[in-house]
């Protein structure tokens, strides 16, 4: 079967690394296509070049290519209905549709979700002006939690300490600093506690657990500096044990995929749960329609099934028929290497050399942002520009091995963090003291 995989990140590069690796494509001559892809995705892939905002060129393009299944990979394509328009001309598509997307397309319509569905999260209001949002600070407490309602590129959220920059923020956001997405904002009540994510494939009646994972949001070592679309990450995420994750599911997942479902506009692909693991149990943060970058790269170490089956699977209603998926116990860690000046200006064009090297180690490394020169050579062409990714039967073990690769790869207009995974390092350190 030919696939058609769409993006271009570090999280294309990992679903591409494992599709190439299915019986769809391995073994059965299928030819997988990436658009627009990088210079890793093309490793495995016949890259193309396609305009995902026209439709009409993708389906074009499915027919010309006899593609059997698109995997769709970021947001905003999912967003603008694409796995509609594919799916209306009976092409087999991962991923939601455009009514199911909402549920990361606009907060405020998964906060009212949650809230017929009796789903525990924050609680909220929504406001459609400056003056009713204004108006509503009143009824909560600081930190304020302020949410453009709309696809923001990981930057609508604002958390602010007292009023006066609360009430800065929301001037900010209805006049316009996040264009459209901010002619709505969520208020919200904070929330306490510790971060997790899980992950779950779904084709709108069964849902099928992929594992979790722990995220780095922060520039700087220690948690500092300004928010990124993340710095690194592991999974799993051992604080969400089999009680925590048996509760999201059965709380927040089951409920969520239900309600979807019984309303008409059922919820097919890949679930993305960011949570807040309270002391009155896990709430839901906010949903996201597609894998997580670069929660993605580290699922993907770890899955020891066919993803392309799974995927297909759901694209065609039959995730039920489908044996669970199965996750190495092992521990996946990555590091995400940027490029200078990230997250505002990354510097563009700085030579990247040794990931051969790097990998020689048994790390993986996964292009984010990379492209070729005009003499071939491969250099920087976003912020976040590798995530070099390794296994281990400890989270120490595989901080250590995914450092090691980074070490041995020569990105001098490049910077990384050097702390990822470091709250459950400690706590195995902690564990291993103990005995
Ligand atoms: P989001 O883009 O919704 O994931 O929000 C970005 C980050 O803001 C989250 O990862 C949390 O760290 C934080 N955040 C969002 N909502 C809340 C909340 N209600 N209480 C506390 N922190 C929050
Ligand atoms: N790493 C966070 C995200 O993909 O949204």
């Amino acid at each position: 079967m030919n696939i058609l995989l769409l993006g271009s990140g570090g999280r294309e590069h990992a679903l591409a690394w494992k599709l190439a690796q299915s019986r769809l494509i391995a073994s059965e001559g299928g030819v997988l296509y990436a658009a627009p892809g990088n210079p890793g995705i093309a490793q495995y892939a016949t890259l193309l070049s396609l305009d995902v905002t026209d439709h009409a060129a993708v389906i074009a393009l499915c027919a010309e290519k006899g593609i059997g299944l698109v995997v769709i990979g970021p947001e905003a394509p999912l967003v603008d209905g694409l796995a509609d328009s594919l799916r209306g001309e009976g092409i087999p598509v991962f991923g939601p549709s455009k009514a199911a997307a909402q549920l990361e397309g606009s907060k405020g319509f998964t906060k009212d979700l949650c809230e017929r569905a009796g789903i525990p999260t924050a609680g909220y209001v929504r406001t459609k002006s400056l003056a009713e949002a204004l108006e509503a600070l009143g009824r909560f407490k600081p930190p304020y939690v302020l949410k453009a309602d709309g696809l923001a590129a990981g930057k609508g959220v604002v958390i602010a300490e007292d009023l006066a920059t609360a009430e800065e923020a929301l001037a900010d956001m209805f006049g316009g600093a996040f264009g459209e997405a901010g002619a709505e904002v969520v208020i919200e009540e904070f929330l306490t506690g510790e971060e997790a994510s899980f992950f779950v494939l779904t084709d709108g009646a069964s849902i099928m657990s992929i594992g979790s994972a722990q995220d780095h949001k922060r520039v700087g070592d220690g948690d500092t500096g300004p928010n990124t679309g993340g710095m690194g990450a592991y999974s799993p995420a051992p604080v969400l044990n089999a009680a925590l994750r048996g509760e999201v599911i059965s709380r927040i997942i089951a409920p969520t995929v239900k309600t979807m479902a019984d309303e008409g506009t059922p919820y097919s692909g890949v679930l993305y749960a960011g949570l807040m693991l309270t002391p009155e149990g896990p709430k839901l943060i906010e949903y996201n329609c597609r894998f997580g970058d670069p929660e993605c790269q580290v699922l993907m170490l770890r899955l020891d099934s066919d993803l392309g089956e799974l995927l297909l699977a759901c694209a065609e209603n039959r995730l039920g028929t489908m044996e669970p998926a199965k996750l190495s116990p092992r521990k996946a860690l990555t590091v995400v290497m940027a490029a200078n000046g990230y997250p505002a200006e990354p510097e563009k064009g700085g030579a990247i050399r040794n990931i051969e090297a790097a990998e020689a180690g048994g790390a993986k490394v996964f292009h984010a942002g990379t492209t070729l020169d005009a003499e071939g050579n491969l250099v920087a062409n976003g912020g976040r520009v590798l995530n070099v990714t390794a296994l281990g039967d400890t989270v120490s073990e595989a901080q250590s091995a995914a450092y090691r690769a980074v070490t041995a790869i020569d990105f001098p207009t490049g910077f990384y963090r050097h702390d990822i995974g470091y709250r459950e390092v400690a706590r195995e350190a902690a564990r291993e003291r103990l005995g």
